[in-house]
């Protein structure tokens, strides 16, 4: 069992897959379950789903991978994310996706190595007047130009050590 699963929080999801188990369409809530006591889903949570479910661990990965809500990887530190609704795009926040994921050297959905930053991308927030935008947790970034991107992040790790 990883480090990330063996806690006393395994218990207690144990305890509330008890409880889900012989629902309808069990897999969904157990998952979320799982994801809400431990912020994503590793292989040893999987297992343990299938075993209480009664299902295969293929068939219980096959939902968790399928949905997007559903993190496979530990959520890093802090979260970056980058709009890519339409007036972002149009802006060129690809670009910056792009630049993002060139110096962190992770792809969209994982973590860096050091468990600092994890990447995702969102669909419109509401401030389209500002686009392109990234943001770090809750500070948003407005009209990020591609070549402001390694600063932002240096800053921000600096600034929150
Ligand atoms: S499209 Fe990015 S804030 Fe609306």
């Amino acid at each position: 069992m990883s480090q990330f699963c063996k806690d006393s929080k395994f218990n207690t999801l144990s305890k509330r897959l008890d409880l889900i188990k012989n629902m309808k369409g069990a897999v969904i809530p157990s998952l979320q379950e799982a994801q809400s006591i431990y912020g994503y889903l590793c292989p040893e949570i999987i297992e343990l789903i299938a075993n209480k479910l009664n299902v295969s661990t293929e068939q219980v990965y096959g939902v968790a991978s399928f949905y997007s809500q559903f993190k496979l990887q530990p959520i890093g530190k802090h979260r970056v994310s980058v709009c890519l609704g339409t007036a972002c795009y149009v802006k060129g926040a690809d670009e910056i996706l792009k630049k993002i994921i060139q110096i962190l050297e992770i792809e969209e959905g994982e973590t860096t190595k050091d468990g600092y930053f994890s990447l995702d991308t969102v669909r419109c927030v509401g401030c389209c007047s500002l686009a392109p935008l990234m943001m770090i947790d809750e500070k948003l970034y407005a009209k990020v130009k591609v070549e402001e991107v390694e600063n932002i992040l240096n800053t921000f790790k600096s600034e929150n050590k």
